[in-house]
């Protein structure tokens, strides 16, 4: 592997677009696969990449620190499933020690399947929150959504994760008509065990076979049924993505609404996402691009960082999506949301 660099390099060669947007915030996907099979996320039977066209854990680690030394501050790991992942804990160790040197935070989104096992690994590594997703919190519906999950595992992740001291946010896709009627019982239950919620509305991405027209659900309407039951404060919150924040009343909880649709966070956006074959994606919705695999296994780090540049000189001003439309091609390769 040739492209390495310090991760203790100060950011000589900042990351920045061509409309002033400093990116400090990278979701790197570290696999394809999920021993979970949403039907809004994956099809049924997947085909994931071969292996060898996954980045290996030592490129990925040599990434992070090209990232790093680039000026970016906040790393979350995501997959498919991060957890499932072989040797996924060297991968944190790695990653962790480079926080307080070049690195200001390491998170993860994860289904929450394999947090009984990891919950103590990402927090000694230094991780401080992570994102779980759940959406639903009845057995039956749960594995229906899930085709194959099984609940009380998620839900006993959740405790290790929380006896380990990590802040967890509940990541839940809204699905119109399949677990709308549970969003208020979530905030609540939410709010007695200290978990911030999301709330994410369907996107077009992936291949699958549902149609998601017909479980599209907007925010909107069910920020105004929670802001009748709970009262929402408005907060100045903000993460440079697609989330829009609430404190809520009386839960001492936050409540977050993800909206990528509606296109009203492109100004502010300051991250790339990276797919766990080294493509890494400048916009959620748009097939701008640059291949960094080969690059990372042969071409150098200024090869790499050209790579880079010519991503920045070209990433969006603005993302476009249609809930009818066809999936960009980071949807083919990573899922997006969460962060
Ligand atoms: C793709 S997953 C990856 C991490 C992990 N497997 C998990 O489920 O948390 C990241 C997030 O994307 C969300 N997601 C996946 N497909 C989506 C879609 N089509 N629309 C909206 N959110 C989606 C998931 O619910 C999850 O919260
Ligand atoms: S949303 Fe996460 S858990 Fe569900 S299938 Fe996609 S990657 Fe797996």
């Amino acid at each position: 592997m040739s492209a390495t660099t310090s991760p203790a390099a100060s950011a000589e060669r900042p990351m920045i677009d061509s409309f002033g947007r400093r990116i400090s915030y990278v979701r790197m996907s570290v696999t394809d696969r999920c021993d979970l099979r949403c039907r809004y996320c994956m099809a049924e039977k997947m085909t994931f990449v071969p292996r060898q066209d996954v980045l290996s854990l030592e490129e990925i680690v040599a990434l992070a620190d090209i990232f790093i030394a680039r000026g970016v501050k906040r790393i979350r790991l995501t997959g498919g499933e991060p957890l499932v992942r072989k040797g996924i804990e060297h991968l944190i160790g790695a990653l962790g020690s480079r926080l307080g040197n070049g690195l200001d935070e390491l998170t993860m989104t994860t289904n929450g399947t394999q947090l009984g096992r990891y919950a103590e690994t990402l927090r000694s590594a230094g991780v401080r929150r992570i994102n779980v997703s759940l959406d639903s919190r009845d057995p039956e519906r749960f594995r229906h959504i899930t085709r194959r999950g099984e609940l009380a595992k998620v839900l006993a992740g959740i405790d290790s994760a929380a006896d380990a001291g990590l802040k967890i946010k509940i990541n839940m896709v809204a699905l119109h008509g399949v677990n709308d009627d549970e969003i208020a019982a979530m905030l609540r239950w939410c709010g007695s065990r200290g978990f911030d919620l999301s709330l994410i509305e369907t996107m077009p991405l992936g291949d699958v076979e549902d149609d998601r027209t017909d479980h599209y659900l907007p925010l909107s309407a069910v920020k105004a049924s929670l802001d009748r039951e709970f009262g929402l404060i408005p907060s100045l919150a903000r993460t440079g993505g697609p989330a829009r924040y609430w404190d809520v009343d009386g839960l001492g909880i936050r409540l977050g609404l993800i909206t990528p649709l509606t296109n009203n966070f492109c100004a502010g956006c300051n991250r790339i996402r990276v797919a766990a074959t080294g493509t890494v994606f400048g916009c959620l919705g748009h097939d701008q691009k640059v291949e960094l695999r080969d690059l990372l296994r042969s071409g150098g780090r200024d090869a790499v960082d050209g790579a880079l540049d010519r991503l920045l000189a070209g990433k969006p001003e603005r993302h476009a999506f249609r809930i009818d439309a066809a999936a960009p091609a980071v949807a083919r390769h990573m899922s997006v949301t969460g962060g």
